[in-house]
Formats: C-alpha cells, structure tokens, sequence
C-alpha cells in the first residue's frame, strides 16, 4: 500500500482561515499530481482524488465525483462521505446546474440556492466543478461542507487546474 500524501494532521470537520486553506491545498497538489503520474483509467484517477482530496479539503463532509451517464443525467462514482444521492438529473441541484452550464459553482450558503438537493442536512455550502476529457463534459467534482462558505474561489481555481491536468490523458468515450 502507497504512503498517500503527507500534510500536516489537523481534525477532519476543521475550518482552517481561508489562507491556510489554499496553502494545505498547494502543499497536496504536486503530492497528487504525482501519486496520479502516468493513469490514465477515469476510474482509478476518481477513486484516488476522492481520497486524497478528502484528505487535504478537511472542512468537506462529502467529496467525490458525480459522473454524466447519460445526455442529461448524472450517477454517483467515487467519494468520501456520508451516502450521496445515486442520480442527479441536469435539471437538479449544485451538480446538475454545473453540469448544464459548464461553469464551476461556488454555493457559500446552500439554502440561498434554489433546487439545492438536501442529500445531507447538515451541508451548509459547496464546491462543484465539470470535468471534461477532449472537450466533453464526462463528470463533476462535488465537495460539500457543513461550514457556510467553506470553500473560496481560490482553492476552486487551484482544483480546476488539478483537474484539467489530471484528466488530461484520459481517453473520452
Ligand atoms: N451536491 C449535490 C447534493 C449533495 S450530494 O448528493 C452528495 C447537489 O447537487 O445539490
């Protein structure tokens, strides 16, 4: 079994100051673009960013990937977290508006944004962000918080580029 990554031990549920954050956040990604160095199976690079973002996003309560199965339509893949919703039509919720638009949703208060699906009481706020291979939308990036406003737009910017770059070998379908 790998080491995983190394970061500083702080309490999962914990929100650090935003600036603290982003720094814990650029301390992992060279640590997992590395541990991913290389994959090129969807499968393998989702299961292993749910694991080590779920390491270093330490104010998530839910963290994974939402992948497009059909036109319109989204079922769970690999996450860390309470159980999420199996499906998640474009037309619904954080992850089906990302979806339908293209655009990374940064929701500070979930109650303040109309059709949030309420998979977890307790979220308070969410991250989600597409991610495409050669262009397509083939999955989301869902992270959930139950701090208000616990992801910034400068962690969502550094997880785009994490993203696009981990993804960028993979072959559409
Ligand atoms: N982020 C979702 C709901 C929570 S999931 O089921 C974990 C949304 O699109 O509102």
């Amino acid at each position: 079994m790998s080491e995983g990554i190394l970061l500083a031990k702080v309490a999962r549920g914990t929100l650090l100051a935003e600036e603290a954050r982003v720094a814990r956040l650029q301390e992992a990604l060279p640590q997992i673009e590395a541990a991913l160095a290389g994959e090129t199976d969807a499968v393998a690079i989702q299961a292993t960013l749910a694991c080590l973002l779920w390491e270093t996003l330490l104010q998530a309560n839910w963290c994974g990937f939402y992948r497009r199965v059909e036109d319109r339509m989204l079922a769970v893949g690999p996450y860390m977290g309470g159980m999420g919703c199996l499906r998640i039509p474009f037309e619904r919720g954080v992850c089906g508006a990302c979806a339908r638009t293209g655009e990374t949703q940064l929701v500070p208060d979930v109650q303040a944004f109309p059709g949030h699906i309420a998979c977890d009481g307790a979220t308070r706020s969410e991250l989600v962000i597409p991610v495409r291979v050669q262009d397509r939308l083939v999955a989301v990036l869902d992270l959930d918080s139950p701090h208000p406003a616990g992801f910034s737009a400068a962690e969502a910017r550094l997880l785009e580029q994490l993203l696009s770059r981990c993804f960028f070998q993979v072959r559409s379908r």
